[in-house]
């Protein structure tokens, strides 16, 4: 096996994110931020649409983005604590990186093709992330799907949140959850 790369196939089977309400500061930034998108970004797409794009959220925009939420959980008469989770997961956040979702208009390229070539994007972005020893976490919340809340980050109405990739530094390694039962979920066909 000639392109065999042992230490990627031992990171894939061994990789887990880590709680965004654990990330601490730094977050990447500059040139290591670029990178991780880079990678990211180098995702399986159907007809080379390119049907998605980056939004980053840092600094202050995410104490803004916070009281945004807040706003709109109440005009939307959400439970409190519904509101409370959305508020702290921008206010806590080091840094988030929005994969938009941005289907084209193409007659060969399903729609969903182009949502899940959108998903790619988010698990590569955190896959990325991990490898190079960050945190990482994707989220979306009811604010993902909130056009009131989308509008302010400068989405289009054709246009939808795949994943709020939060980013910083891990402070605990979480236990690994359940991982589903290979032979559970796989079936043969083989005449
Ligand atoms: C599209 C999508 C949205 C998610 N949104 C949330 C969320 O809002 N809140 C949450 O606690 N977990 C959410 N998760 C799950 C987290 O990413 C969770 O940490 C993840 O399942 C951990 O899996 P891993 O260790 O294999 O990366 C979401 C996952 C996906 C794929």
């Amino acid at each position: 096996m000639p392109d065999a790369r042992p230490e990627v196939l031992e990171f894939l089977l061994t990789r887990r994110s880590r709680p965004a309400k654990t990330l601490v500061p730094p977050a990447p930034e500059g040139e290591a931020l670029r990178r991780l998108l880079t990678a990211a970004a180098r995702s399986p797409d159907h007809g080379k649409l390119v049907p998605w794009r980056f939004v980053v959220l840092r600094g202050a925009a995410l104490a803004r983005l916070a009281g945004l939420a807040e706003a709109r959980g109440r005009a939307l008469g959400l439970p409190e604590g519904d509101i409370e989770k959305a508020r702290n997961a921008f206010a806590n956040a080091p840094l988030i990186v929005t994969v938009v979702s941005a289907p084209r208009n193409d007659p060969k390229i399903p729609r969903i093709e182009q949502q899940l070539s959108a998903g790619c994007v988010c698990l590569g972005l955190l896959n990325a992330a991990l490898a190079a020893g960050w945190g990482a976490n994707w989220l979306t919340g009811w604010p993902a799907h909130d056009r009131g809340f989308c509008a302010a980050l400068g989405l289009s109405e054709a246009e939808s949140v795949a994943g709020f990739i939060h980013l910083g530094t891990a402070t605990v390694t979480p236990p690994d959850r359940e991982r589903p039962d290979i032979d559970r979920i796989t079936s043969w066909i083989e005449a």
